[in-house]
């Protein structure tokens, strides 16, 4: 095997270890892994941080159609999203489920919906008061978006070498 792909391999088993599709345990130890801190923000914050990205989301030219057509109840999907980051920015657990198979099996996704979804968060992020958070929050958005874009490409290009999100265009992102 060229020496590339193997370690692309290792660097995709590594990151599908965050995450991997199915599998819960692997959410939990990627939760532990970001060593949490409970004093980082309240529920309260996370709630914010949570309404107020998935509120820009809905309005956007291109994410808000997608989610606007697969989400039937926003305010079930809010508490789970809520859930999720609780459990990654406050270690709260609170969060059971599998992002990665769902994402997997959103077979029109590509790098630009993702590298949009980074953007937009990031800008939300930028306007929380709780900076800390804010940063802990985006850092954490950029590895699992990574990972599901890894996931997504595997399950949906299976004969393709994955590639790399533009990480570095979504963290030069201003709103403008
Ligand atoms: C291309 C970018 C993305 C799109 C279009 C997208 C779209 C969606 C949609 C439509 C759902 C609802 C699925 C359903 O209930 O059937 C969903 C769920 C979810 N998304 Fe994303 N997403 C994206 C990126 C991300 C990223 C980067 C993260 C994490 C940092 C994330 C975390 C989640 C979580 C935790 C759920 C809930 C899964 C569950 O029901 O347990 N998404 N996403």
């Amino acid at each position: 095997m060229p020496l590339p792909r193997l370690i692309h391999i290792k660097r995709v088993a590594r990151d599908d270890a965050l995450i991997s599709p199915g599998d819960k345990t692997h959410i939990t130890a990627f939760i532990k892994i970001t060593m949490l801190n409970p004093e980082l923000c309240t529920e309260e914050e996370v709630r914010t941080l949570v309404h107020a990205f998935y509120a820009r989301v809905r309005k956007d030219d291109v994410l808000g159609p997608i989610f606007n057509r697969q989400v039937h109840d926003w305010d079930e999907h809010l508490v789970t999203l809520t859930r999720f980051w609780s459990s990654i920015l406050r270690g709260t657990g609170s969060y059971t489920g599998t992002p990665m198979q769902k994402h997997a099996q959103m077979a029109h996704l590509d790098e630009s919906l993702f590298e949009r979804w980074l953007a937009l968060f990031l800008i939300t992020t930028r306007e929380q008061p709780n900076q800390a958070m804010g940063e802990r929050a985006y850092s954490t958005a950029r590895r699992i978006a990574q990972s599901l874009w890894y996931g997504w490409q595997m399950q949906n290009a299976p004969g393709t070498m994955p590639h790399d999100l533009r990480l570095d265009q979504a963290d030069k992102t201003t709103e403008s």
